[in-house]
């Protein structure tokens, strides 16, 4: 087998991607070590900023989450029982767009096999060889035959525990990370949300986020322990929770069937560089934030936008510029988001052994977000994600 670029990994980076280049007339194969259906009801991160919307758009793949996309214009903070709106349009003139992941990875999925262009689920044994040479090759198994793919590129978008990272020799690179002592117990529930916009709360019994994923559904979010037991999460004392620290004044959280649950650690992990001779990282291999920023799925689509800008100016123009810039024009973004996301997660949340000085620290900056418009129009520029150059 040949192609023009190897794309280890089908979540949203590896089947953006694809898609981007697909577009470009560039040709890639794309592996997969789940099956189809297990990538496509993986239920992670639901809000997409506006201009990561539009790439799905102008990349062929937007029809559906221009329809049926919940385009929210601000977002509300509540502290103790006060909430506070922060108007993402008035502040930046932009929006956000509530679109879980999983319908993202359906669209992508469609495209691709529509496209006619490979996309290989539940192969095993994937390992990547001669990256330093300009015709790197893919080894994996796929239906019990053993296959070797040999291409220009490989982009490795196969995730945290993916094999693309730990194939660079070591001493290459570096990795910084911060791990943080709780966790999200995470829900879907068969109930219409009950709120219009995303709650996201800081009491003294710890974070919680109300969220949905559409007029019928609704996702919530408790802090929990990293390693929580869902066993001692019964469905009513899940309720009980969310309800105690949701809840405000003339305000009613509604109840619904629990469709779904799972306990979600958090870390913060950066890579440096992002690439090593003819290997590209980029999405989750390259760099995890905790889900607080709702960066993580937004950052793996901007990642792969500028691979694929870099790898059509080489193909089309001979170019070398844009590959060679890319782990610094990409970083120069995680940075920023990876800031965001632990500010907002050490605002919001309530660590074990935190005591009251950093409780009155969490309390003074939420009621700074609430008074100063200069404050706010920070959380809003970072939560859109407007770039500075
Ligand atoms: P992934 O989605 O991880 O995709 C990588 C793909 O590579 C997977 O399909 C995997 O099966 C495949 N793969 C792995 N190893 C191999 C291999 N050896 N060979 C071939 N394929 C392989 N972000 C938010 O913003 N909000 C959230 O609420 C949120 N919740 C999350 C919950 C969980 C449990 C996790 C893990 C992440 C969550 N995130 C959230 C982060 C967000 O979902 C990710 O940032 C996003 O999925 C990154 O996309 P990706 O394509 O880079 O990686
Ligand atoms: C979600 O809807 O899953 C979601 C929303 C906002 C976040 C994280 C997750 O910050």
């Amino acid at each position: 087998m040949r192609t023009q670029v190897a794309i280890v990994g089908a979540g949203p980076a590896g089947l953006t991607l694809a898609q981007l280049l697909h577009v470009a007339g560039i040709d890639s194969v794309v592996l997969e070590a789940r099956s189809r259906d297990y990538v496509e009801a993986r239920i992670r991160a639901g809000v997409l900023e506006h201009d990561v919307a539009e790439l799905f758009v102008q990349a062929g793949v937007g029809e559906r989450v221009r329809r049926e996309g919940l385009v929210h214009t601000g977002v509300e903070l509540q502290s103790g029982r006060e909430r506070h709106r922060i108007a993402f349009d008035e502040l930046t003139a932009r929006t956000i767009v509530v679109y879980g992941q999983t319908e993202v990875v359906k669209d992508l999925i469609a495209a691709r096999l529509e496209s006619g262009r490979p996309l290989l689920f539940d192969v095993e044994d994937v390992s990547l060889h001669d990256l330093e040479s300009e015709r790197p090759r893919v080894r994996f198994t796929h239906e019990g035959a053993e296959e070797e793919l040999e291409c220009e590129f490989v982009a490795g978008c196969d995730g945290f525990h993916g094999v693309s990272r730990p194939s660079v020799p070591a001493g290459i690179l570096r990795e910084f990370h911060r791990e943080y002592p709780y966790g999200w117990l995470g829900i879907l529930a068969a109930v219409a949300p009950s709120s219009d916009e995303l709650v996201y709360a800081h009491t003294e019994r710890g974070f919680a986020l109300l969220s949905m994923r559409s007029p019928e559904l609704s996702r919530l979010y408790l802090q929990c322990a990293p390693d929580e037991d869902l066993e001692l999460w019964p469905d009513e004392r899940i309720w009980e929770e969310l309800q105690e620290r949701l809840g405000v004044d003339g305000w009613t959280l509604h109840e619904g069937p629990i469709l779904e649950k799972g306990v979600t650690p958090m870390r913060s992990f950066v890579v440096e560089p992002m690439q090593w001779r003819r290997l590209y990282l980029a999405g989750d291999a390259a760099h995890i934030v905790p889900p607080t920023g709702a960066k993580g799925l937004n950052l793996a689509v901007r990642d792969v936008a500028a691979l694929a800008e870099a790898l059509v100016a080489w193909y089309r123009d001979g170019h070398v510029a844009l590959l060679e810039a890319y782990s610094e024009t990409c970083l120069r973004r995680v940075w920023r988001a990876e800031h965001f996301s632990w500010w907002m997660t050490t605002m919001l949340h309530r660590a074990p052994e935190d005591d009251e000085f950093t409780l009155r620290l969490q309390q003074s900056q939420l009621r700074y977000l609430r008074t100063s418009r200069v404050a706010a129009t920070s959380l809003a520029e970072n939560y859109v994600g407007v770039e500075h150059a």
